[in-house]
Order: C-alpha cells, then sequence, then structure tokens
C-alpha cells in the first residue's frame, strides 16, 4: 500500500522531471521522453578537463568506525575467465545459508581494492584499484550492508581499501531493505547487498560538468565488474538499480554529498 510519504515523493518527482523538460527546452534540447532528454542533455554538458590538483586527489573516505576486517581478498578464484562470463546470470533465488565474510570481503576487494600504486596528478601514493574509473579517481566505494554472513555482525560497512572493513551501523536491516520496494521479498534472503555509492566531489575538480556521466560510467562499470567477481566466487547475485537511494543513504550513514547509484544483492548456492 502507499503511503502518503511515498504519494508525496512520487509528487515531487513529478514536478522535478517536468522542471527538468523545461530546462531542456528552454537550452533547445528537446526529446521524445525524459529518458531521452536527460541523456542527450549530460552527454552535451562538456569542459576541459584539469588535471592540476593543487592538493593530492582523495580517494577513499576516512571514518573513524571500528576496523572489523583486514582489505585483502583471502579467497580467488580457479574457474576460467570464460566459464565465468558463461555461467554469470541475475539470480534472486539465494540458498539458506550464510556466505562466509572471506568471501564477502574479497567479493569487495577484487573489485574495490588497492592493486598498487602510482604517482598521478604530480602526487605519490595514487592508488591503483582493480575496477577501473574516471582519470583513475575512484569516485565508487563500495558500502554493505551485512544481513546473513558467517563471522561478521549484522549492520552496514564501508569498505576502506587501505584499513578494511569499517563498521556504520550495527543492527539487523533484512526487513528494511526488502521492503523498500513493493514485490522484492527475495530479497531478505540474500546473505548482504553491496552497494555502490558515488562520491562526485571526486570527479568534479577534473571533469566539471561531465562529472555526472562520468560517476554514473564509473558505476556501470564497478556493478559490472562486481557481478562477475561475484560469479567466480560462486555466489547468486544481482543488480538492483531501484532501490531509493535516500533510505540507502540512512542506512549506510552517508555523508553529505555521497549518493548510492545501484546495488549487488548476494546469496549463497546452497
Ligand atoms: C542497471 C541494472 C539494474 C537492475 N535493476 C534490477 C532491479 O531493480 N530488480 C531486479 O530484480 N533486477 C534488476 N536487474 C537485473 C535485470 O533484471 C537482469 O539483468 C535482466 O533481467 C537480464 O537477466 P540476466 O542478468 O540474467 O542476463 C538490473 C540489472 C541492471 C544491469
Amino acid at each position: 500500500m502507499m503511503t502518503e510519504s511515498d504519494s508525496e515523493f512520487l509528487a515531487q518527482s513529478d514536478s522535478i522531471a517536468q522542471g527538468l523538460r523545461n530546462v531542456a527546452e528552454e537550452a533547445g534540447i528537446e526529446y521524445e521522453s525524459l529518458s531521452e532528454t536527460i541523456l542527450h542533455t549530460m552527454t552535451k554538458l562538456r569542459s576541459k578537463p584539469s588535471s592540476v590538483f593543487p592538493n593530492p586527489p582523495e580517494y577513499r573516505c576516512e571514518f573513524d568506525g571500528e576496523v572489523t576486517e583486514p582489505a585483502v581478498p583471502a579467497v580467488a578464484s580457479t574457474h576460467e575467465f570464460f566459464d565465468v562470463v558463461k555461467a554469470r546470470a541475475s539470480r534472486r533465488d539465494f540458498g539458506v545459508s550464510p556466505i562466509s565474510k572471506t568471501t564477502l570481503i574479497s567479493l569487495l576487494a577484487w573489485t574495490f581494492g588497492k592493486r598498487g600504486q602510482t604517482i598521478a596528478y604530480d602526487w605519490r601514493d595514487a592508488p591503483l584499484r582493480y575496477c577501473s574509473s574516471a582519470g583513475g579517481l575512484a569516485s565508487i566505494d563500495g558500502y554493505c550492508i551485512v544481513f546473513n554472513v558467517d563471522g561478521l555482525d549484522n549492520g552496514s560497512y564501508y569498505y576502506d581499501y587501505e584499513r578494511g572493513l569499517v563498521r556504520r551501523f550495527s543492527g539487523q536491516m533484512s526487513h528494511s531493505v526488502s521492503t523498500l520496494i513493493p514485490g522484492m521479498t527475495w530479497l531478505e534472503r540474500a546473505s548482504a547487498l553491496v552497494v555502490l555509492v558515488a562520491n562526485p566531489g571526486r570527479v568534479d575538480h577534473k571533469y566539471g560538468a561531465m562529472g555526472a556521466k562520468l560517476s554514473m560510467l564509473d558505476a556501470g562499470v564497478a556493478a559490472g565488474h562486481l557481478e562477475l567477481v561475484a560469479t567466480a566466487l560462486e555466489l547468486r547475485a544481482c543488480v538492483l538499480g531501484s532501490l531509493p537511494s535516500e533510505a540507502l543513504s540512512e542506512l549506510l550513514c552517508l555523508n553529505e554529498g555521497q549518493i548510492p547509484l545501484a546495488s549487488l544483492a548476494v546469496g549463497s548456492r546452497a
């Protein structure tokens, strides 16, 4: 059933959508649908990239929370790459067994983990991560909400590639997450939800008006990478693009400016 705040939110979305159509029309950008209008508007936004950073770029968040696990991937896959590609499919039929904490950390680490470091923008110690990102600026961070993981307390965590898994919030969240969207009760059986969070501030300085498009591309690249790693680790997984960002921001205790863009629900096969 739709609540009063749901209908208020839908009304507000409609009015924002109309506002965007009006802005596009004023700028002489007219397309059939709202998605076309937004995509064409975003791809037309350009600025001259600035590779001069007066201070070292910020590649990660610095949170005080307790570090529960190290950042390194403890589990690797022995499957051939093209067998993994063949096996990938959206799976929502999670088994009842929990996944292990080493599998969850390995999933995060093989995607958002640090594979080395380099000099970038004339500054030392720039991280090189397993998944690619625009300008190497690591605009997407990995967070997770733990529902049923062997060896890890339920709650939300930030994956910090330097320090490890940093606790953000403790408590049972599977029901709050699975009821965010009607008809998604299968999500309650997932072991964890990995959330891809954009930090637009990391790309703004270099890319200006192009930053929004690049953050979204970074999230898409990371989501595809994450899904293949999950398959290689023999997890069942499904990408989710429709979870409302306000609710996720609250559950993950995000900072102002950070935006959850996509998620991957993961669970066991057994
Ligand atoms: C960006 C993106 C968003 C998605 N969002 C959802 C979602 O909100 N709910 C869901 O059940 N599946 C979601 N999916 C999974 C698709 O439904 C699935 O990829 C599609 O049906 C094709 O099936 P396959 O992945 O098994 O090839 C999403 C997939 C992508 C790439």
